[in-house]
């Protein structure tokens, strides 16, 4: 097919690199003309495992045509795939304008019958408000409009949209539906055909997992619903997950009191499959650039459709105490007074496997560290420069991880890349001045490092 994605960020891009490896024709657009001339060179302008390679096979191919001007490329378009930002307003509610700006720009130059798909991350309703854009400018032309949010994460996003654990369709006509239920499954079938040994140095990254395939036949992967539906199970989808870390930093909380083990409680909580194990994890809280503003959107629609959502208010209130907490356990450790400590800080990206560092809890930590005067050293392995911009303050940008931990009080795990997870302790420990370890993810291995002589401190072990 020949095929439009509006937006070429972290979902837009992904989507686009890889229905061009599976064979469509693909546009690229964006209005950010810096970031399609990086494109046009073959390169993402973002990290994410895989994507580059991605992207330089469909530039060379011709598959991938990276345009800023909607004219090139939607009259060739039988659909049009709306990826553009929803952030949040001040006041929590949704900025759609990015969204009504690219449906209006589609609409100039669409034809007949053309599919809009919206996968950007909308309040319930944005796709009904769309329509009714869209209708009053549309003169005689038919178009349709199909909800088809994205589950992708950042840090796995090929390897997630190559899975695809669910494809949510919805929308009143069939025909769209099925349009882009089968331009998505010429991503599944290209993800049979990939020689898994090529690509080892991803699975760390990609949850240990190098099967690119997911075994459920497509067909039984899909939900068709209404287009209301579609909106409100992804805005649910990340609510829900992030109750689930804020209920487990709730319970790390009772464990730092009473000597339980937050990582021996969740394993034993999660053997319990109505629950599950996953995002049951203690540690600084949950970022990015979609928990946030996603939480934030849902309470704010709640409050205005008359619903006043109280437990997902506490669980932001209680994301926005834990680095708050963290810190206070700094204090405990290297006591009241800061000034002339030296912390390193490791990690800064929100969460491995991406230089994003929208909303990171790890920059929020450093940043307020940098007030009380502490001698701070950070290093990441992709997000150091990204960071620069949201560091206030004067921290030592370290070159690697050794020169990070010299001569340090402390070093604390703040975003659990694997690099930085499996530490050459027993090497590392003559760099620092004293053995102490924050391990903010816990992910550390508690046993061995207390083995070797540090004094380790977990979020609730
Ligand atoms: N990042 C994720 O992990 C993720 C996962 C699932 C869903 N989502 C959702 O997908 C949407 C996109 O997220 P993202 O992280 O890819 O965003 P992003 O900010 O990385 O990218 C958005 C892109 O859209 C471009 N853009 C803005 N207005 C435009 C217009 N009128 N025409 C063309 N281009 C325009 C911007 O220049 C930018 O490059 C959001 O709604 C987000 O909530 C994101």
């Amino acid at each position: 097919m020949t095929v439009s994605i509006v937006g070429t960020g972290y979902v837009g891009l992904t989507t686009g690199a890889l229905l061009a490896a599976a064979g469509n024709k693909v546009y690229c657009i964006d209005v950010d003309s810096k970031k399609i001339e990086t494109i046009k060179k073959g390169r993402s302008h973002f990290y994410e495992p895989w994507l580059d390679k991605l992207i330089s096979e469909a530039i060379k191919s011709k598959k991938l045509i990276p345009t800023t001007r909607y004219r090139d490329a939607i009259p060739q378009s039988e659909i049009a795939i709306i990826c553009v930002g929803t952030p949040s307003k001040g006041d929590g509610s949704v900025d759609l304008s990015y969204i009504y700006s690219a449906g209006t720009s589609i609409q100039k130059y669409m034809i007949d019958d053309l599919v809009i798909v919206q996968k950007s991350t909308v309040p319930v309703g944005t796709g009904r408000r769309l329509e009714r854009i869209l209708k009053n400018g549309a003169g005689n032309k038919k178009f349709h409009v199909v909800s088809c949010p994205e589950f992708l994460a950042e840090g796995s996003a090929v390897f997630d949209t190559l899975n695809m654990d669910r494809v949510v369709v919805g929308g009143d006509s069939e025909m769209a539906k099925q349009k882009i239920i089968r331009l998505l499954k010429s991503i599944d079938e290209f993800s049979k055909k990939i020689d898994t040994k090529k690509f080892t140095k991803y699975s760390k990254i990609y949850k240990n997992k190098i099967v690119f395939h997911n075994e459920t036949p497509f067909k039984d992967r899909i939900l068709s619903v209404g287009l209301e539906s579609a909106e409100l199970i992804k805005v649910t989808a990340n609510a829900f997950l992030t109750t689930k870390i804020s209920f487990a930093n709730s319970i790390a909380r009772i464990c730092d009191q009473t000597g339980a083990d937050i990582l021996e409680v969740m394993e034993g909580v999660g053997r319990d499959e109505r629950i599950g194990k996953s995002f049951l994890y203690a540690g600084l809280g949950w970022g990015g650039g979609c928990f946030p503003k996603d939480t934030a959107g849902l309470i704010y629609h709640a409050d205005e459709v008359g619903f006043d959502f109280k437990i997902l208010k506490a669980v932001v209130d209680l994301n926005n105490s834990q680095v708050l907490y963290v810190l206070r356990k700094i204090h405990r450790i290297l006591g009241a007074d800061l000034e002339g400590k030296k912390i390193t800080v490791l990690g800064l990206s929100f969460k491995p496997g991406t230089s994003d560092v929208r909303i990171s809890p790890s920059i929020r930590l450093v940043n307020n560290l940098v007030r009380k005067s502490a001698t701070v050293s950070v290093y990441d392995p992709k997000a150091l420069q990204e960071a620069k911009a949201d560091i206030d303050g004067s921290v030592y940008y370290a070159k690697g991880i050794a020169d990070a931990l010299k001569k340090t009080d402390l070093a604390i795990l703040a975003t659990d890349w694997p690099e930085l997870v499996d530490l050459d302790f027993k090497k590392l420990k003559r760099v620092f001045k004293k053995p102490n370890l924050l391990d903010a993810r816990n992910k550390w291995d508690k046993e061995q490092v207390v083995k070797l002589g540090y004094k380790y401190f977990g979020v609730g072990r």
